[in-house]
């Protein structure tokens, strides 16, 4: 086990499963990546972002952290957000929270968690303003599920207003954010209704 030759094993049977079906997968992408989206989730492990969507190696630019946070100065979201627009030129940037997050439910504890706490803050922060909405649900765990939607949507308004997607607009390239839920209890995911394609439709679901 220490090898982790389990691991091993399952991938090369993927493999060879993978080039059974299709011989020219692997060479093929290998030359190059042409994905049309980018997926922001939660590292969650329940969560695994080409499988819920149903998209191949090739097809999904992914960064997952804890809480599907986007903050403006963090240079690891900000770089794949950069590389996937201005390079790739994806069409769609997908953040997709889920029901029942850690993270989430973190930031709602009173007690400490240690250095992460510093990076739920931002999602605290989400809480803070929307206390009235949040205090109006019976459960605890409505309310945790309330702010893994809000979150989701807040992450998604946080996309739309970097600079890398503002000057992608100004520029006339077509891409579009969304906001999405994903259930870890019945592997559905639903859209948030936030799908913006412009800085006028972002200005207006802000301030709307
Ligand atoms: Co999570």
């Amino acid at each position: 086990m220490k090898n982790l030759q389990h691991l091993f094993e399952n991938n090369r049977l993927w493999a060879e499963e993978t080039t059974r079906r299709r011989p020219e997968f692997f060479e093929t992408l290998s030359r190059q990546q042409n994905p049309e989206y980018l997926w922001i989730g939660c590292s969650d492990s329940r969560v695994p972002a080409n499988e819920i969507v149903g998209l191949m190696p090739g097809e999904l630019f992914v960064h997952r952290n804890v809480g599907n946070v986007v903050v403006h100065s963090d240079m690891n979201c900000l770089s794949v957000l950069q590389y996937a627009v201005d390079i790739l030129h994806v069409k769609h940037i997908i953040v997709c929270g889920h029901y029942g997050c850690g993270g989430v439910r973190a930031a709602l504890e009173e007690k400490g968690h240690g250095l992460i706490d510093n990076w739920l803050r931002h999602i605290r922060d989400i809480e803070g303003r929307k206390l009235l909405e949040l205090a109006a649900l019976a459960s605890p765990e409505e309310k945790v599920d309330r702010l893994c939607e809000l979150n989701a949507v807040a992450q998604a308004l946080n996309v739309g207003n970097t600079t890398i997607v503002q000057d992608a607009w100004a520029r006339g390239q077509d891409v579009t954010v969304h906001g999405w839920i994903y259930g870890l209890n019945n592997g559905l995911a639903h859209d948030l209704g936030v799908n913006l394609s412009s800085l006028d439709e972002l200005k207006l679901f802000q301030h709307g």
